[in-house]
């Protein structure tokens, strides 16, 4: 008996990495239509055995996969479980990102069946891919989604290769933490939804250099945009991505 017997392959489980939003964009418009069970990786995840196919969404930083999106997927358990592996980028590289996470799954139980790099708003520099992914990603991510749904219902378990290096390349040092400005009116929204905790809730005007991995979620739900990078910081990095990140790039899929 093949594995997809006895598993309901027309509700996918859905696990993103998301703190400010653009995966989970990406994660909807594949799924459109599709009835899915959703896992948010920004906060713990239970460990627990995936018994449908998996839907993960990452973002990349510096090349690769943040490690604390990695560590909530492996408490998901695979067995010979259909997944589908997606990276979003900021419209610079996805460099080792997708082979990253293609191999953390297939070494997690999972089969990868189908993969994708998408392209939505750059996290820190929002000015780069500002308003991506726009309608045309979405629709391409759609008939991506409805692709894999096809190769599923037809049995295809075969797995796909992806782009990418190993070693990979050095996951990147965090050069600052968000700053916070005086109009903090300690509310603790920020403390609450910080992927990593770096946020204290008793002090959320502080932040925990050791755990803060600069995904900006703080900064994107401050109601009083109360935290920001550095503006020195943010200067110099929009000026190194104008440079090598101004010219649009395209979805890219494996199925
Ligand atoms: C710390 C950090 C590092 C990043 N590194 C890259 C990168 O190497 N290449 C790239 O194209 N985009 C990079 N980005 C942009 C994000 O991959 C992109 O904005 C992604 O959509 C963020 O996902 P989210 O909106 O779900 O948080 C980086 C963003 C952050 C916060």
């Amino acid at each position: 008996m093949g594995i997809l017997s006895g598993m309901n392959t027309n509700e996918w489980i859905s696990a993103v990495f998301s703190p400010t939003g653009g995966c989970e964009k990406v994660a909807t418009a594949i799924t459109r239509g599709m009835s899915v069970r959703k896992l948010d990786l920004c906060a713990p995840v239970a460990e627990q055995a995936v018994t449908a196919p998996l839907l993960a969404v990452v973002p990349v930083y510096g090349g690769r996969v943040p490690e604390v999106a990695l560590e909530r997927l492996r408490a998901l358990k695979g067995n010979g479980t259909p997944a589908i592996a997606v990276v979003v980028y900021g419209n610079r590289a996805y460099e080792d990102a997708l082979l990253e996470l293609h191999t953390e799954l297939t070494a997690n139980g999972y089969k990868v069946i189908a993969a994708a790099a998408f392209i939505a708003e750059h996290s820190i520099v929002r000015t780069i891919a500002a308003g991506r992914p726009h309608a045309a990603d979405c629709e391409l991510a759609a008939e991506f989604g409805q692709s894999v749904a096809t190769k599923l219902a037809a049995g295809d378990m075969s797995t796909v290769c992806v782009p990418g290096n190993m070693p990979y390349r050095d996951r990147p040092q965090m050069p600052v933490t968000p700053l916070t400005l005086e109009s903090c009116r300690g509310c603790g929204r920020c403390a609450r939804l910080c992927p990593t905790g770096a946020i204290p809730s008793a002090a959320p005007h502080t932040t925990d250099a050791s755990k803060c991995i600069l995904c900006m979620r703080c900064v994107a739900v401050c109601f009083r945009r109360s935290r920001l990078l550095p503006p020195p910081v943010l200067e110099g990095m929009t000026q190194r991505l104008n440079l090598v990140a101004a010219e649009p790039k395209q979805p890219e899929l494996f199925v």
